[in-house]
């Protein structure tokens, strides 16, 4: 009789390699590797053939990259999605999108289990192991890193016993995980949150020292909150992200040093190169600055910092999610207009704005020729809205009386009184 049968999420490298033999070995399962490219640079057919190598019974890969694009990277941008207000997400996002994957092949292996290469003090376990638990809360979820307890060079003597190709030239100091949103790196000199990451680090950035001494300028059109062209050509939205992080990236725009609180209550220090993200989460605010009335924009800030700690959470999965984003919906139907940006040495700066539905009133704002304004009808304004102020002041008469350093010598303009 067949062996029950695990799906693992399979990236090629070595902690997934080592467990495919260590899930046959240990708890007797077939494992089916599945691959999903959400835009990391790999060779996909290699990956397949080295899964197979290594000893899986079968090897999918999804190419998901237009899909993790409109599906989770769209709502993100839409919400302005920052984590601790710097993070633009980009692993955290795709995690949901791999463990959806991961249960369609399980469903159709007729699969018992899904796992992963996560170890047990990060966040992307509790990503997987939730996103698996509210799509199909029968599967088990192993997650062999947490249970092996082996160092990386027990783990190199377990694939060479195992037959698993190990890539001795991969000697890299830092754990880097990569996908169309940005680049993730940790690990190595990282871990010294008072010592700044060596330019080896980065991958996806020019340093802005070195970065051209001419800026650049760049136009993305929008529609309803999504980037539609990038200075006049109309792309599908996963091109302009490449795009933008080829431009922004060239000009060293984009780069992250946080030391974040992860889910599990460590302070870890990350840095990211999230170029595109960036610039369009810069060009996005812009515009809908432009067009969005003041209470909208205050309140819609409280539901980003809410979403994006949601998705960081690894609670994609839940009505929440669809909750807020119903409101951040909401406010995007009027989100249409350009936005140019400037990129010169590691910023993106906003320098010019339109919309067709732009609230700005050159009538109504402008100190020249053509005021509409009615500037006499503020003093009646300013005597209501202060109201609760006055009010409140005057329970405390002692705190209000001015002090005599502070008593006017030209006449004071009179105060606006209520009637005796
Ligand atoms: N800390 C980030 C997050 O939780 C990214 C971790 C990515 N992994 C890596 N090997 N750098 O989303």
């Amino acid at each position: 009789m067949a062996s029950p049968k695990v799906v693992l999420a399979y990236s090629g490298g070595l902690d997934t390699s080592v467990a495919i033999p260590w899930l046959k070995e240990k708890k007797g399962l077939d494992v089916v590797a599945v691959t999903v490219d959400v835009g990391q640079p790999v060779d996909l057919d290699r990956v397949r053939a080295k899964a197979l190598a290594s000893g899986a019974v079968a090897a999918y890969v999804a190419d998901a990259r237009r899909e993790f694009a409109d599906s989770f990277l769209a709502p993100a941008l839409r919400a302005n999605a920052l984590y601790e207000g710097v993070y633009p997400l980009s692993t955290a996002l795709a995690r949901p999108l791999i463990g959806r994957h991961m249960v369609e092949v399980a469903r159709r292996e007729g699969a018992s289990a899904v796992a992963h290469g996560c170890t047990g003090k990060g966040n992307d376990q509790v990503r997987f192991d939730l996103s698996t638990t509210s799509l199909a809360p029968d599967l088990a979820v192993i997650a062999p890193a947490r249970e092996w307890g082996m160092t990386r060079e027990e783990e190199i003597h377990y694939a060479r016993e195992h037959g698993i190709p190990v890539d001795a030239t991969k000697a890299s100091p830092y754990s880097t995980d990569e996908n169309l949103w940005g680049r993730s790196v940790e690990c190595g000199i990282l871990e010294d949150p008072a010592v700044e990451p060596p330019e080896e680090a980065y991958g996806w950035t020019v340093s802005p020292i070195a970065a051209p001494d001419v800026p650049a300028s760049v136009t993305v059109d929008f529609a309803q909150g999504l980037p539609i062209a990038v200075d006049g050509s109309a792309l599908p939205f996963h091109e302009i992200v490449l795009r933008m992080n080829r431009l922004a990236g060239a000009h060293g725009v984009g780069r992250i040093d946080h030391v974040e609180s992860r889910v599990v209550g460590i302070k870890s220090r990350e840095v990211y190169e999230c170029p595109a993200a960036i610039a369009l989460i810069r060009a996005h605010q812009a515009l809908e600055s432009l067009v969005l009335p003041r209470d909208v924009l205050d309140f819609k800030r409280s539901v980003e910092q809410r979403y994006a700690q949601l998705i960081y959470d690894g609670l994609w999965f839940t009505p929440l999610r669809t909750a807020l984003e119903g409101f951040v919906a909401a406010t995007q139907a009027r989100i249409d207009g350009s936005v140019t940006l400037k990129l010169y040495k590691g910023s993106a700066t906003v320098t010019a704005r339109s919309s067709p539905h732009s609230l700005y009133q050159a009538a109504l704002a402008t100190y020249s020729t053509g005021d509409r304004f009615r500037q006499e009808m503020a003093e009646g304004f300013i005597y209501v809205w202060g109201l609760p102020a006055r009010t409140w002041a005057a329970q405390q008469p002692t705190a209000t009386a001015p002090a005599p350093s502070a008593v006017p010598t030209a006449p004071a303009p009179q105060p606006v009184a209520d009637r005796p």
